[in-house]
């Protein structure tokens, strides 16, 4: 913990949902927010409580630093008691995140999936909060390739000098679990390099992102894929992202401006399936083929460790019109059911049922 710096942490699970994974309940939300409210006194300069799909989100502000035991014991604590909450009311998955029995002093690789950024406030600080279902922390390659390092939907790494040097990449290679694997990679002058890696959403995801102008960090990605800590399916990782805004960092809009495409991620139906990603409202829930992806952005200016109220990025008419033109790409990819792209390659099946029976037939070969 650094003097006069200001950590936002935010740490989300999914502990239980209504009618399959489509949405917690009030109840449950409401027992997250009063225990982060009662437990988190003295500890958190200020809290705020959403859920994306099936997935609660808990944004927090503090003064502790990154990787704080007791911010950590805090988001695991409420899950739990959200977790007997879910399990009184029955609902579906309840604790289905929690994948260890105890907390070990740090939340990440517990299943929770963790973003966190520290920093001196500038005397105005914008940020953004986005939350997505169904999907994995591969989603976010594109919009943030597109966001930090293309011309096409930033122009303002022309316009603006606090931009020009540009952006430098830390990804991560998340099949790599005995430890962080991760090369730093500078835009623009690596983007073949970038892109090469960026490809493969399975394999290699954007941690974080810093400003060459002033080497401050301005995006932190959650990385978690709990199939890789559990060893097997327990739900796809729906990834948290927390990045500041304006000045040496992109506009908001810039920001935005990637998720107007709604591109291809793997996740929808069992993760196990390809579908587009919908900007959606906070809040929202899961419907058609358990899905499709969503993601949602809420804004913030932090003051002195206290939030504004929340501006809920992705509600506006604009992004009425992206949804439907989602909506149709995600019929569209339906169409083929099974077939070919529309699921997701062997390797990333997040069931076992087909391993089994791919087994089986194998038995079954004859050579001629
Ligand atoms: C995908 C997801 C759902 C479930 C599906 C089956 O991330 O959460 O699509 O995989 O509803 O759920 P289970 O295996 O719990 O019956
Ligand atoms: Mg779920
Ligand atoms: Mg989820």
């Amino acid at each position: 913990m650094a003097e006069g710096k200001t950590t936002l942490s935010v740490i989300k699970a999914d502990v239980g949902s209504i009618g399959g994974h489509i949405k917690p309940s009030q109840r449950l939300l409401d027992r997250v927010a009063e225990f982060i409210e009662q437990e988190g006194r003295g500890l958190l300069t200020d809290s705020f409580i959403s859920h994306t799909g099936d997935d609660i989100a808990i944004l927090m502000a503090h003064n502790r630093g990154t990787d704080d035991e007791d911010i950590h014991r805090l988001a695991w604590d409420a899950f739990l008691a959200g977790t007997e909450t879910a399990k009184e009311q029955g609902l579906y998955g309840a604790g289905q995140d929690l994948l260890k029995d105890a907390f070990s002093g740090n939340i990440k690789g517990m299943g929770p999936a963790v973003a966190e950024l520290e920093f001196v406030e500038r005397p105005n600080e914008p940020f953004l909060f986005f939350a997505a279902d169904k999907t994995d922390p591969g989603a976010y390659n594109l919009p943030l390739y597109l966001a930090f390092a293309d011309p096409m939907h930033n122009t303002g790494l022309m316009l603006s000098p606090s931009m020009s040097e540009g952006f430098q990449f830390t990804i991560m290679d998340v099949t790599h679990t005995e430890g962080d694997r991760i090369i730093e990679l500078n835009a623009p002058e690596d983007l073949y390099d970038i892109t090469a890696l960026l490809r493969d959403n399975e394999r290699f995801v954007v941690e974080s992102i810093h400003s060459r102008t002033n080497m401050e960090e301005c995006v932190s990605v959650a990385t978690s894929r709990l199939s890789l800590i559990a060893g097997r399916y327990t739900g796809k990782d729906d990834p948290v992202m927390l990045i500041r805004t304006q000045g040496a960092f992109p506009a908001t809009g810039e920001i935005l401006s990637p998720f107007r495409l709604g591109h291809y991620v793997a996740g929808y139906m069992r993760g196990s399936h390809t579908g587009p990603l919908m900007p959606v409202k906070q809040n929202s829930s899961i419907s058609f083929f358990d899905g499709p992806p969503i993601v949602s952005c809420a804004a913030f200016c932090v003051h002195h460790g206290k939030f504004t109220e929340a501006a809920d990025a992705f509600d506006h008419p604009f992004w009425d019109h992206v949804r439907d033109h989602v909506s149709q790409k995600a019929i569209e990819i339906r169409t083929q059911g099974f077939s070919g792209v529309a699921m997701l390659p062997y390797s990333e099946l997040e069931y076992g049922g087909i391993v089994e029976r791919l087994g089986k037939l194998d038995t079954k070969f004859k050579v001629r």
